[in-house]
């Protein structure tokens, strides 16, 4: 099922809520595809794509975690990792020729997804909001394209 993005999951953060709405779209596009019986070379492209923006999304946050001290660091960064390590795991299934796994993918990045936000990436927005030159991260780190 498709994941709408509503106002609630916004941070009030440009880039990281841009780079959020981008994870959405790449989950809505590998929903789609396996709803729509893509062969596995395509699937296998788009969760390539998915560790791909993850992890850049990853690094442009806890970037701009560690710029402002947040207390929370080590945390966060642990739970970002957590999720690219089970991420992972379902890519090395998917890859000896487990198909199930896209449904797992699926179901995983989304309760994952929209927790983390609610809930984790939340906490630290009253400390970046205060912080001096967030503007200028928010210029310099738009989110980039990818390959699909
Ligand atoms: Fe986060």
């Amino acid at each position: 099922m498709q994941i709408q993005w509503t106002s609630q999951y916004n941070l009030g953060i440009t880039m990281i809520d841009d780079q959020h709405k981008w994870l959405v779209d790449l989950y809505n596009k590998i929903d789609n595809a396996k709803s729509r019986n893509q062969p596995a070379e395509i699937l296998g492209t788009y969760m390539k794509g998915l560790i791909h923006y993850t992890r850049f999304h990853f690094n442009a946050e806890e970037n701009e975690l560690k710029r402002i001290d947040y207390k929370q660091f080590v945390e966060h960064k642990a739970s970002h990792e957590k999720f690219i390590t089970k991420i992972n795991e379902f890519l090395n299934e998917f890859s000896q020729g487990n198909e199930d796994v896209v449904q797992y993918v699926l179901d995983f990045l989304k309760n994952w997804l929209l927790n983390h936000i609610m809930h984790e990436d939340k906490k630290y927005v009253p400390f970046m909001k205060t912080s001096s030159n967030s503007m200028a991260f928010q210029a310099a780190a738009r989110p980039l394209q990818t390959t699909i």
